[in-house]
């Protein structure tokens, strides 16, 4: 293993950044004969075949050149009228025009090349958490401060206290960066809060960053609510998005950013230099996926949702766990009583039940004491997955208080 400490010339920022715990645990328990992975933020579904044939034939086609730093105009133009569709039209905010599209080599890139803009030494995000991990990091990259605000847990789930969130936005902060529907928790902004969120944030000048690749996997609403439905054009606001999750696209590298059309030639300088833009055949894969891609996703959406049942219903019978069924995004936060090591825990799971899981603790703030399990998979490896975990976390929990697992021989 590679000791960065000990890299001559290193940034200490660098050297600095841990490694995420989902990696730790997916580098502890990777390869691992029978494992069933649901630790990662992908199901066991490829990409449909439409999408690949696109790629296929947009290799053939020769769109193998460089290409446009912000992403082909037919790309952005398609995505431009996706937004609007979505967001705009229902709720009469203004059109999103392909001048406030700016096509990434994934989300992540979106978010980075997003802080790469914002954000230096100093500065400070706002964050609301439990949060996917790699956001605080690309903040720190760049000499950032993050400030979490941690969500509470309520009844139903989980609840943002927007005194909390006024309370941490201050002289230095640059953004406050929320992602609804969230991973890992599933808590998705009601119209109510939402409203509130965007009041606070543009009433203080900063910006707002949305993270909403979830924002189509919704189980009550058909789209969740976003902030491009409250925005203007020019306003501080940029919203990430991901082909990943909606068209099971985890490995093609392939997202977009919305945002006010004078932050453009920013973020094109920006992308020439870290990337110089994305291949033109994944993104001519991916105008195939925007203008085709519905009842892909309409199936997407009803396995995760099959995939929520079967994880609820089952976890839930586990004296010790509680797993809210989220309303948004694909994954099951359980709640594990008497657990304040999420990692360590999470490790000796995989070493007993062969199922790769999250630790809690990975998503900053609010995080210890859960685990982070991905629902997108099909029903049969969930179910698989169940009869695994549901003895083998009954066993380990009842062990905690007080030798029940010893007492029934598992010792
Ligand atoms: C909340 C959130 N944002 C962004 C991403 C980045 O997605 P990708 O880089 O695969 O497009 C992820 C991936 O898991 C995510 O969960």
């Amino acid at each position: 293993m590679t000791v960065y400490h000990d890299v001559p010339g290193l940034r200490p920022v660098v050297a600095g950044l841990e490694e995420t715990r989902i990696v730790q645990m997916v580098q502890y328990g990777r390869g691992r004969p029978g494992l069933i992975p649901l630790w990662v933020g992908e199901g066991d579904i490829p990409t449909p075949d439409f999408i690949r044939e696109a790629c296929d034939r947009g290799i053939r086609d020769g769109r193998v050149f460089y290409t446009w730093q912000r992403g082909l105009p037919e790309l952005r133009e398609a995505l431009g009228a996706y937004m609007t569709r979505l967001h705009a039209t229902p709720n009469g905010a203004p059109p999103v025009l392909a001048d406030r599209v700016t096509i990434t080599s994934s989300g992540m890139q979106g978010i980075m090349l997003t802080v790469q803009a914002l954000v230096g030494p100093g500065d400070e995000v706002v964050v609301v958490t439990p949060v996917w991990p790699n956001v605080m990091s690309a903040v720190r990259l760049m000499g950032g401060v993050v400030v979490p605000v941690p969500l509470d847990p309520a009844p139903e789930g989980w609840a943002l206290d927007l005194g909390k969130l006024a309370a941490a936005i201050g002289p230095r902060t640059k953004a406050v960066f929320v992602n609804s529907p969230s991973n890992p928790t599933g808590w998705t902004l009601d119209r109510p809060t939402l409203r509130a969120v965007w009041d606070l944030v543009r009433g203080r000048d900063v910006w707002l960053v949305a993270d909403e690749v979830y924002t189509r996997l919704t189980y009550e609403q058909p789209v969740a609510p976003s902030f491009l439905e409250l925005a203007e054009a020019d306003d501080k606001l940029i919203v990430v998005n991901s082909f990943s999750k909606n068209w099971c696209m985890t490995g093609w590298r392939l997202g977009w950013l919305t945002t006010p059309p004078a932050l453009g030639d920013a973020l094109e300088k920006l992308v020439q230099l870290n990337t110089s833009g994305t291949a033109e055949f994944i993104q001519y894969a991916g105008l195939v996926a925007v203008e085709q891609g519905e009842p892909f996703l309409a199936d997407m959406l009803a396995r995760c949702r099959q995939g929520r049942d079967i994880i609820t219903r089952a976890l839930n019978q586990v004296p010790g766990v509680t797993v809210a069924p989220p309303p948004g995004a694909f994954y099951g936060f359980l709640r594990l009583e008497g657990v304040t090591d999420s990692m360590d825990f999470a490790r000796r799971l995989v070493d007993r039940a062969n199922v790769g899981l999250a630790p809690g603790s990975a998503f900053g703030p609010g995080g210890e004491g859960s685990l982070r399990l991905c629902f997108a998979s099909s029903p049969t490896l969930l179910e698989e997955a169940m009869a695994r975990l549901v003895p083998a976390l009954g066993e380990m929990l009842a062990s905690r208080f007080g030798g029940v697992e010893e007492r029934l021989g598992h010792g």
